[in-house]
């Protein structure tokens, strides 16, 4: 059918052309930041989840939400080895000038970008990638410690009064968080510790993978009062034949009843590969309805979409000892597996691995579900693994 009118869409962040099976989690979404302009109490909202459930389009829907609402909000992703303040410090004072431009709020707006001039500055020898323009001069004794924990406090609790004073409140939208660092996780709580205290109008609404919410536990052991940690996973099936069906019934174009279980049964109803397989089933049908034979004739175009791009991206950055220890994992099937049972496939000890594997938990490859524990972030990456690294050439 008409390639120009496709309308799945796979990739990381592209938004999906429907996005299905997540309303109730928006609504939850919307009502704590409500009740945070309001200054009521309410937590911030960390979703974890594997790589491909949807956090990221679900973030950008969730501020887009928000900013109809008449919210302020920021939005940044957290790379590896970047430092938080470096990250927020330029789209604080975006959304600083924004809010001093509200007449009521214009005297305190100015004062929390004197703040952020304080920050950044106490900060600069410390985060040496803190690049921010200053507006203000800073004003002594405001967020100007040099302490991380103790600047970030003060600086969001100017910028809550700012947001009060505006009738608005501030949101935060990070994506990635588990790449930031445990002791500037630290810092962050606690600057939404200190707001929430005060009943002012910051909150945070962030997304990682699933080994975020034991990272925020350790960096401060209150986290878990402070935050909610819902799980995004595979669509349920009433969620994922929709997210499959209206795109299609959308441009005319029906899916058979048996085409679309067997899209279920190969994607096991993951959001990535859902769109993966809805492109390419589209792309393999003559006309409406998409039957059976075209998703069939689709699925072996749609995995090797998936390992050119989804699963290799991941792959490709990994040193050999890496591979090989996540290859080892697949061959004890899709886990989570125990480490020792990794280890003996590897013929190794499990102290010697340490170090390999720290790294792929660093890198996001791997989390530890419980202690001792290792399972994949991506879903269906040991099936690729074993597709990637065949036979048993790895073993030696
Ligand atoms: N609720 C949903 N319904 C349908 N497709 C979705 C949904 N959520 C995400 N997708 C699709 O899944 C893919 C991965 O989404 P993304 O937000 O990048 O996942 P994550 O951030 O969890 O790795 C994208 O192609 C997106 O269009
Ligand atoms: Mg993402």
């Amino acid at each position: 059918m008409d390639p120009i009118a496709n309308p799945y869409a796979p990739g990381a962040g592209t938004p999906p052309p429907e996005l299905a099976g997540r309303d109730e989690l928006r609504e939850q979404v919307r009502v704590a930041i409500e009740r945070v302009r309001r200054g009521m109490p309410s937590k911030s909202i960390l979703m974890v989840g594997l790589r491909g459930v949807g956090k990221t389009v679900l973030l950008d829907r969730m501020r887009d939400d928000a900013e109809a609402a008449g919210i302020h909000t920021l939005r940044v992703e957290a790379p590896e080895g970047r430092s938080l303040p470096a990250l927020l410090a330029p789209e604080l004072r975006v959304a600083l000038l924004r809010i001093s431009r509200i007449e009521q709020a214009k005297a305190l707006g100015e004062r929390a970008l004197r703040a952020l001039a304080g920050f950044a500055k106490a900060l600069k020898l410390k985060f040496k990638d803190i690049e921010v323009g200053l507006d203000f001069e800073p004003e002594p004794g405001l967020a100007d410690n040099g302490d991380l924990e103790h600047d970030l406090a003060a600086l969001l609790q100017t910028v809550g009064e700012a947001a009060q004073r505006a009738g608005t409140a501030l949101v935060l939208f990070i994506d990635e968080l588990q790449y930031v660092k445990e002791d500037e996780l630290a810092a962050l709580i606690t600057g939404l510790h200190r707001t929430a205290q005060r009943k002012l109008p910051v909150t945070l609404v962030g997304a990682g993978l699933p080994q975020l919410r034991g990272r925020m536990g350790r960096a401060k052991s209150y986290a878990e009062r402070l935050f909610d940690f819902p799980e995004i996973a595979e669509l349920p099936p009433p969620a994922a034949r929709q997210a499959l069906v209206k795109p299609a019934l959308d441009q005319g174009v029906a899916i058979t009843e048996d085409a679309l279980e067997r899209i279920l049964l190969e994607t096991h109803r993951y959001p990535y590969f859902l769109q993966e397989w809805g492109k390419h089933a589209w792309q393999a049908a003559e006309r409406s309805p998409i039957t059976l034979e075209d998703v069939e004739r689709a699925s072996a175009i749609a995995v090797a979409a998936l390992d050119a791009s989804f699963f290799r991206v991941r792959f490709d950055r990994l040193t050999p000892a890496e591979k090989k220890y996540l290859r080892a994992m697949a061959e004890l099937g899709p886990g989570p597996h125990r480490s020792g049972d990794v280890a003996e496939t590897l013929g190794r000890k499990v102290t010697a691995l340490a170090p390999t594997r720290n790294q792929l938990i660093a890198k996001g490859m791997i989390f530890s579900p419980s202690h001792g524990d290792t399972a994949f972030t991506v879903p269906l990456f040991d099936e690729f693994i074993r597709r990637i690294m065949p036979g048993d050439d790895w073993r030696e």
